[in-house]
């Protein structure tokens, strides 16, 4: 277990909770831990003194300060929930797992795989707890979707479909959502990264061989197709250099395909397409609603399937804390996040020079 021996915590069952930024996503990392009795979320750190206050004192959060390594600095906090526009990710989180805190961050793990290999390093030298909050994985769907591959319903799974495609859901355009210098990337990796890792969770195998990818920019770039997400300030100068459409073929190592399509804006008949379709020699299987497709002996069935029980919860924040307390495994292992990451950087790298990239 990731917790450090000697920690009174631990020994009393209880972990006191930093989060470090207050926008959007924030609330929900806060209002999260606060569910599981074992987690106190004592401390906030928020540039922003207004966020900072308003959600100080909506979750009474006793500790406010602008400057996050100061809350590194208490010997009490057990983790650091890092809420933070995407270029801050992997330095943040750096910091806190130097600091030997037991680190959830928020998707996209790092703006380059790079940066997200020296956290999976880091975390296991300093032998604490690393997640990256890939809530989509949690879903009753998904997790049913896993036993199901796993009984052999579907008999070999040799090809996926995973989109995650708005109509128009472009975060708050002007804010960092929309800036390469503090995004990384637009739509691929805001929502596409959430649609790529379910999939690959569901298929077993994170590895890829070779990728295909390429990017639009057609409407933000334009004004068109913004939507309200995010807290943050909005530069009325800023270019919209990040994508607002993606697809990419993923060729894995076993030789499974992955065909992943995503978007933040674009003409399409309905205004959210979010879902994941399954190949199998057997059957296949979509969602949501869970749906399972087979041939019988006298035509062609499709069942809808009720959720198993006894899932992981699907409140991610709690199942840290379970992970901490030891009643939980970790259900987002950090190298499955850092395989993802490789796979979005070829997919930008791929559009960049029209070329597949082969994966080692
Ligand atoms: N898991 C999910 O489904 C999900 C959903 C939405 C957002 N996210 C991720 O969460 C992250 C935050 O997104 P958001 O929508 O909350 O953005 P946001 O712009 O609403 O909030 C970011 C906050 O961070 C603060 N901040 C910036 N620099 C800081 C610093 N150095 N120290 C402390 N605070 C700082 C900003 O002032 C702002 O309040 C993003 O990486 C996003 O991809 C994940």
């Amino acid at each position: 277990m990731p917790l450090k021996k000697n920690s009174t915590r631990a020994a009393q069952r209880t972990f006191n909770v930093a989060v470090i930024g207050a926008g959007a996503i924030g609330h929900d990392h806060i209002a999260s831990f606060q569910q599981h009795p074992a987690a106190r979320v004592v401390a906030l750190a928020e540039v922003s003194p207004e966020r900072g206050r308003e959600a100080a004192d909506k979750f009474g959060i006793s500790e406010l300060v602008e400057d996050y390594k100061l809350l590194l600095k208490r010997a009490d906090i057990d983790i650091v929930s890092i809420a933070l526009p995407n270029y801050l990710h992997a330095r943040v989180a750096l910091d806190a797992l130097r600091a030997g805190k037991n680190v959830m961050l928020d998707k996209p793990m790092a703006t380059n795989a790079t940066d997200a290999a020296r956290l999976v390093a880091e975390a296991k030298k300093q032998k604490v707890l690393l997640m990256v909050g890939q809530n989509q994985r949690f879903v009753p769907e998904v997790q049913t979707a896993k036993q199901l591959i796993a009984k052999g319903t579907l008999g070999d799974v040799y090809h996926a479909k995973t989109t995650w495609c708005r109509r128009s859901g472009i975060p708050r355009i002007g804010s960092w959502f929309t800036q390469t210098k503090f995004a990384g990337g637009g739509s691929t990796y805001d929502i596409g990264v959430h649609a790529l890792d379910r999939c690959l969770y569901l298929l077993g195998e994170f590895d890829a061989a070779a990728v295909s990818g390429k990017t639009y920019t057609q409407f933000g770039n334009r004004g068109l197709g913004g939507g309200n997400w995010g807290k943050s300030e909005i530069d009325p100068k800023a270019t919209f250099d990040v994508d607002d459409l993606s697809l990419a073929l993923i060729k894995m190592k076993s030789g499974r395909t992955v065909l992943l399509e995503t978007s933040w804006a674009a003409h399409q008949p309905e205004n959210d397409i979010n879902r994941t379709q399954l190949f199998g020699t057997e059957a296949g299987l979509d969602f949501p609603p869970l749906r399972l497709f087979s041939k019988t002996a006298s035509g062609y069935n499709v069942e809808q399937v009720d959720h198993l029980p006894n899932l992981v919860q699907e409140n991610r924040m709690k199942h840290f804390v379970d992970c901490l307390l030891g009643t939980a495994q970790p259900y987002v292992p950090p190298g499955e996040s850092l395989a993802v990451q490789r796979i979005l950087d070829a997919i930008y790298l791929s559009s960049k020079t029209g070329k597949e990239v082969r994966l080692k």
